[in-house]
């Protein structure tokens, strides 16, 4: 295989693309100032679109002077969509960031509804969203709106999540905005790092196992599988070939992802290994049970007021398999350690003859499985210590990929 280098520095800029900034009607509205000033700074050409209730925090003079381009703000009146030049150029630009996304915006971009000039570019864009919302905790909270953030999600829409913090209605909580600059890197990984993983073979375990006792029980765990997919969605984005190994999740496959399902750990142990010797780089996030039924009952066990001794046998590791016939290949784990975390994985990472192991703190409350946000160390085999803050598993695995491009050696060209 042909190995070639890669390019090391992360392309930061924004240079020639064309980005749509669509603010609406909150207080947060004066932070997309600083968010169009520091894509203006990146290079981008930026396209401002504001609902009808944004002009009431900010005036349209602000965005266009700091953009050098129109700002389309009206429906009806002097802008209209089938005259202004400006409109067609962000129906066509490379990307739309919502920030802020209040719950009425969202609210009426997940039910299709267009009656400002936002809500109406919103339908007509054809390429990548990302929202950022912003708003009080406790309607950030509300299933309506998180309803609607899972529905936009599903069709493809990138959301960044809103910060803890106090908020403009005088309360703490989720709803402040994220800041510009992480609402800005977020921006370039998905339009400013184009392809930057092409030509990399990345093989991804997801999602818990599922080891049956009888035909209608089983032992597993909690995994929701987010992490692994977010993994291999990011990899897809950022132009890597792709495969997921999933455990039972209710996650959809990520877009343009080959995604296998399995059940139980052997299962996920042969489809591992199958695959393994296509692959540049093996990321084994799955949550693999560790131990299976010694013995399958055939018929449903009978319930008799007494206990039940149930032999458990051990399931094979298979990532400790795997890793003992990697020759090229990359091999990153994952250790979810509720005690020494650094210390347990370093362990893990020496055992498992791991290139690379992203540890959790289990016992964190909020964060882990099933959550959105993880906070995680990152730990290489030359003894490197990373602890990352707080953020989404979409963000973290972004962070991993940038650490797995940087051993170039481990790119190839098919
Ligand atoms: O030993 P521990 O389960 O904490 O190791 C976690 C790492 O090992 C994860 O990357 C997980 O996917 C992998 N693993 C495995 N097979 C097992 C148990 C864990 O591949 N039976």
């Amino acid at each position: 295989m042909n190995l070639r280098p890669t390019d090391k520095k992360m392309s930061s800029s924004l240079q020639g693309k064309k980005i749509v900034l669509g603010v609406s009607g909150g207080i947060a509205a004066y932070k997309a100032v600083e968010l169009l000033r520091l894509m203006v700074r990146e290079k981008a050409e930026v396209f401002v679109v504001m609902s009808a209730n944004a002009g009431k925090f900010i005036t349209p003079l602000t965005f266009e002077s700091l953009s050098g381009n129109p700002v389309y703000h009206e429906v009806f009146g002097e802008q209209s969509s089938a005259s202004m030049p400006h409109i067609r150029a962000a129906e066509n630009a490379d990307l739309l960031a919502v920030a802020p996304a209040t719950a009425g915006a969202i609210g009426k971009m997940a039910c299709g509804l267009a009656d400002d000039a936002l809500s109406n570019l919103y339908l007509a864009f054809r390429g990548p969203i990302l929202m950022a919302p912003a708003m009080n905790d406790g309607m950030y909270a509300n299933p309506a709106v998180q309803e609607n953030i899972s529905r936009m999600k599903q069709r493809g829409v990138e959301f960044i999540d809103p910060e803890e913090g106090e908020l403009a209605c005088g309360t703490v909580g989720q709803g402040r905005l994220a800041e510009p600059a992480r609402i800005l890197q977020a921006v370039q990984t998905r339009i400013g790092r184009d392809e930057d993983l092409k030509g990399l073979r990345i093989l991804v375990t997801a999602g818990p196992t599922r080891e049956p006792l009888d035909p209608v029980r089983y032992i597993t765990n909690p995994s929701s599988g987010k992490m692994g997919y977010a993994v291999a969605g990011q990899a897809r984005l950022r132009g890597a070939k792709v495969m997921l190994i999933s455990g039972p999740t209710h996650l959809e496959s990520p877009n343009g992802v080959k995604t296998i399902r399995c059940q139980q750990a052997g299962e996920m142990l042969a489809l591992v290994n199958e695959h393994f010797p296509d692959c540049d780089v093996l990321v084994m996030v799955a949550a693999v049970g560790d131990f299976a039924a010694d013995k399958v009952q055939k018929e449903k066990i009978k319930k008799k007021g007494e206990s039940l001794d149930l032999k458990l046998m051990p399931t094979p590791d298979i990532l400790m398999e795997v890793a003992k016939t990697k020759n090229r290949q990359m091999v990153v784990g994952f250790a979810a350690e509720s005690q020494n975390v650094v210390q347990s994985a370093q362990e893990k990472l020496t055992r498992k003859n791991l290139d690379l192991i992203v540890a959790n703190d289990i016992s964190a409350p909020g964060i882990g499985f099933q959550s959105d946000s993880n906070q995680v160390t990152l730990i290489d085999k030359a003894g490197k210590i990373d602890s990352l803050p707080r953020l989404s598993k979409r963000e973290i695995a972004d962070i991993l990929l940038d650490r797995i491009k940087d051993k170039s050696e481990f790119i190839s060209e098919n």
